[in-house]
């Protein structure tokens, strides 16, 4: 049996943010924008669109792949339904759904798909979300479950919870959405397939170096100011750095080891795009060539759990990954939490 990813999709909102149109609101520059995190533009949303509708948008891209492979009626509309009801559940990461603990942002793409015979569910797990989804859909469609296949999708309206004034934090994030299919297929032969290991951790002493206070049973809504809690993310930028080139680190050494190989048989990394300075410092602790990371953060900055599928669905567009090529994928983010997969395309 192997857990293989068979189809990928993305969301970017047209709308494109450059660092020179943030310099013109805020004391910040293009030149101190690119040097510290590598990021050049963002994409954002228009205020009608939610995490729901990235994320439906990215799922139909995926679904379409997979009619593409199995060959449809000609009959879109009918094609994607009959797909979607193949799906055995969805599970999207997000740190931004589109309501608060209810309904599952999972759910109302549920609906929109038609995919009625899906259970669906979101999961907290920040930006490590797509890494968490897929070990959860392997577990979910694992060995002696009728469930066979799954959406594992990331998605991000983060441009509603910053503060458009703090230079530190705004200019760091964009949104997006990205999915994969994934599918239990029989491998009778002995070559390994599809999603080979997964490493996750948190670290919840971290807590505090990135939150959203407010809106949670903590701090509820209710009418009236809430003093003292802001309404958009904090974050500790150095204590997120520094966890990141930690954790990255250890976690892609911790992969290699666990499965006796080298870097030498990864084809490609992808990892969270958060600060390309983050993915260089690992590199170069590891004497990793920078070629072997997978970065488009230039164009998108970071879109929290959407970052690795996103990457994904480019690279599997262009063409750059080929059936057999060992992947690896690598994150962390708000939880603190952490984590990377290894997966044979
Ligand atoms: O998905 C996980 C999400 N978060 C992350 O991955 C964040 C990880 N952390 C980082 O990427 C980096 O810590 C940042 C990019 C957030 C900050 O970079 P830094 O090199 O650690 O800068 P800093 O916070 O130490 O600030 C250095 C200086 C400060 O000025 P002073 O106090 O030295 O005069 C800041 O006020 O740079 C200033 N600064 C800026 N200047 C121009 C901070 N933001 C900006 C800005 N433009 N946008």
């Amino acid at each position: 049996m192997a857990i293989e990813i068979i189809a990928t999709g993305r969301a970017i909102p047209p709308t494109r943010l450059t660092n020179d149109d943030l310099a013109m609101k805020l004391d910040t520059s293009d030149e101190w924008i690119r040097s510290h995190t590598g990021i050049c533009a963002r994409h954002i949303a228009d205020e009608d669109t939610a995490c729901s509708n990235l994320a439906l948008e990215a799922a139909r891209q995926a679904l379409t792949m997979v009619v593409q492979q199995e060959g449809g009626s000609g009959n879109e509309t009918q094609d994607l339904v009959d797909v979607a009801l193949t799906l055995d559940v969805i599970i999207l990461g997000t740190a931004t759904p589109d309501y608060l603990g209810c309904p599952s942002t999972a759910c109302v793409v549920q609906d929109k798909l038609g995919a009625r015979n899906a259970a669906a569910l979101d999961i907290t797990a920040g930006c490590s979300g797509f890494i968490y989804g897929l070990e959860i859909a392997a577990g979910l469609l694992g060995t002696g479950s009728r469930r066979k296949r799954a959406l594992v999708i990331g998605s991000e309206i983060l441009s509603r919870f910053v503060d458009w004034t703090d230079r530190g934090m705004c200019i760091l994030f964009g949104d997006g959405a990205g999915a994969a299919i994934v599918e239990k297929t029989e491998n009778p032969g002995l070559t390994k397939r599809g999603l080979l290991r997964t490493i996750l951790g948190a670290d919840g002493s971290g807590t505090e170096h990135l939150i959203m206070r407010r809106g949670g049973s903590r701090n509820p809504y209710k009418t009236g100011e809430l003093v003292g809690v802001p309404p958009h993310i904090e974050m500790n930028g150095q204590a997120v750095y520094n966890f990141a080139v930690k954790r990255v680190t250890e976690t892609i050494e911790k992969l290699l080891s666990q499965e006796n190989i080298t870097i030498d048989d990864v084809s490609r990394i992808v990892p969270h795009q958060a600060n390309a300075r983050i993915v260089q410092a690992a590199g170069k602790r590891l004497g990793i060539p920078e070629e072997k990371f997978f970065l488009n953060i230039k164009e998108y900055a970071n879109t929290s759990a959407a970052s690795i599928p996103i990457a994904l669905d480019e690279l599997n567009r262009a063409g750059s990954l080929q059936k057999g090529d060992l992947i690896m994928t690598i994150g962390f983010g708000g939880g603190l939490t952490y984590g990377g997969n290894l997966i044979i395309w």
